[in-house]
């Protein structure tokens, strides 16, 4: 935006009276951008208590004891856009899907126009209000809701943080731009410099996310009038290296048990006479890879495309260690293994995996039990890249277990939700952006990284509205998103906070 021209404005837009044909200069806009990062350092107490604010509702998704909970984060969200400037609305969404995901939590659809002189992209800045359920609760220092801000302790790295299940993942992120929306408001008069956005929060995203598709096509006209799409969820490799993520992977998610008898028996009388669905889906589950750890799905890899030489040298030349990485969580760099011909960086960014979530099954309580059960269960998930397409995968696999079915059992299969991955053109304008906000706000320039992990509606908006997504996300690998102690680190909280903020003073300049 460039018509900010005196230090002390305090409407927006600039007054009439300035001619059109005027051009403020440069200079002016960037100590428009000054004010408002000085702003973020001066309040950030105040800054810090709205945050905690949200962190103490407990909005956890897929759990519908917190359906009320999850509405009250929406409001929390929609009143400090309506504060900021903003048009918003609590929209409602479907009831419970078919599969048993979707909960019918609002979705928080939120607008402000900008000045009439603004040239940038019309900008659709997504988020999620919800949160991943706490257990196991004993791990936990401080109640999950009953956020904590300290210092590091001894033995852990960075600095001041706070500890609460959605700290980071995505409320904490989430905070960094509603704060760079606010310090332009108080700064300047006008809560986005100028710039068209729209803002919308999802309630679902940590169970799947149900709903979403559904009201994006019912909103279709408004949405399709956005120009690209900018997420904060992701992270960087590290506190000093700050990062653009330009591809996160999909994501196809299945449930599959394997029945037999029906009904539990005697591992005595009947071991050694009839299948054993435990050892059976386990027999079957060890098949997914081979040797060289390749998924051994037939036509898995078809829609995948090789990683090219100039890739993977970028990749290379960023400072990752996979040594010290496994070794913050306990492992030794005999621990790095995976998909054979690939480093740990290609292995998480550039292929796909398949990973068994979860296997259950007979006794699992104390002391012993001998029995053979009628069925045992697995979750199995499958990391996506590329052009894989996450339905075919699932049907894939689905084939792939049928043609392996051990005499005497049979298959109950359930799909429960995916998404496409993305990467965006690095190229891409909008990119720049971002990455001339990040530098000029932490004085480095970010590295360019993918994600192992998946946002669904990233692809999810590029099919349906052919919108590109800049994910600008300031998280770290050891923040234990979805575990015990979440946290997020002040610093990188500012690190966010500043680079949305000077994202905001380049839009304009697009
Ligand atoms: N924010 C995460 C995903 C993420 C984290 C992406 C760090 C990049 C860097 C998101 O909330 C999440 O947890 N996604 C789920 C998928 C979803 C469908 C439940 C995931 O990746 O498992
Ligand atoms: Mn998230
Ligand atoms: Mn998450």
């Amino acid at each position: 935006m460039t018509t900010m021209s005196t230090a002390n404005s305090t409407s927006f837009p600039a007054p009439s009276s300035t001619p059109a044909s005027t051009p403020a200069s440069a200079s002016d806009a960037k100590a428009a951008a000054q004010r408002a990062i000085a702003w973020l350092e001066a309040n950030e107490e105040a800054s810090i208590e709205r945050w905690i604010d949200w962190l103490r509702i407990p909005s956890i998704s897929t759990d519908p004891a917190f359906k009320g909970q999850c509405r009250r984060a929406a409001e929390w969200a929609s009143e400090q856009l309506r504060e900021l400037g903003f048009a918003s609305e609590l929209c409602e969404t479907g009831k419970v899907a078919e599969n048993g995901t979707g909960s019918g939590h609002p979705i928080v659809l939120a607008t402000i126009e900008g000045s009439k002189d603004y040239k940038g992209p019309h900008v659709l800045f997504y988020g999620h209000y919800d949160v991943q359920p706490c257990d196991p609760m004993e791990l936990w220092e401080s109640p999950p809701f009953e956020p904590v801000v300290r210092e590091a302790r001894k033995g852990e790295e960075g600095g001041k943080r706070i500890i609460a299940r959605g700290a980071v993942d995505d409320k904490g992120q989430v905070m960094m731009f509603l704060e760079a929306l606010r310090a332009w408001k108080e700064t300047s008069g006008h809560a986005t410099n100028g710039a068209r956005i729209t803002v919308l929060l999802e309630g679902e995203e940590e169970s799947g996310s149900a709903n979403l598709e559904p009201f994006v096509m019912s909103r279709k006209k408004q949405l399709e009038a956005t120009d690209v799409c900018l997420i904060s969820d992701t992270g960087m490799l590290g506190r000093k290296s700050p990062a653009i993520t330009y591809g996160v992977r999909g994501l196809a998610y299945t449930e599959i048990t394997l029945h037999a008898a029906n009904q539990d028996l005697h591992s005595g009388l009947w071991g050694g006479r009839c299948p054993n669905p435990l050892t059976e889906l386990a027999r079957v589950l060890a098949q997914l890879h081979d040797k060289n750890r390749k998924v051994t799905i037939q036509k898995f890899y078809d829609d995948v495309l090789p990683l090219s030489k100039k890739e993977r040298d970028n990749w290379k030349r960023l400072k990752f260690n996979a040594a010290s990485a496994l070794k913050k969580i306990g492992l030794k760099k005999d621990a790095d293994i995976g998909e054979k011909g690939f480093t740990a960086l290609e292995r998480e960014w550039g292929r796909p995996t398949a990973e068994i979530n979860g296997m259950w099954g007979g006794y699992t309580g104390a002391g012993a039990k001998t029995v053979i059960p009628a069925k045992a269960s697995a979750k199995v998930s499958f990391r996506l890249v590329a052009n894989q397409d996450p339905a075919k995968i699932t049907k894939m696999f689905f084939k792939w277990l049928k043609d392996r079915t051990p005499p005497g059992c049979r298959w109950e299969l359930a799909d429960h939700h995916g998404g496409h991955g993305v990467t965006v053109p690095i190229d891409c304008e909008h990119l720049a952006a971002a990455s001339r906000a990040v530098k000029r706000a932490t004085g480095r320039t970010p590295d360019l990284i993918k994600s192992g992990g998946s946002i669904p509606v990233a692809g999810m908006l590029k099919a349906r509205l052919g919108l590109d997504t800049i994910f600008m996300g300031f998280g770290l690998d050891d923040d234990r998103v979805h575990s015990p102690n979440e946290k997020f680190e002040l610093e990188c909280f500012r690190m966010g906070a500043r680079s949305h903020a000077w994202l905001l003073a380049e839009l304009g300049e697009e």
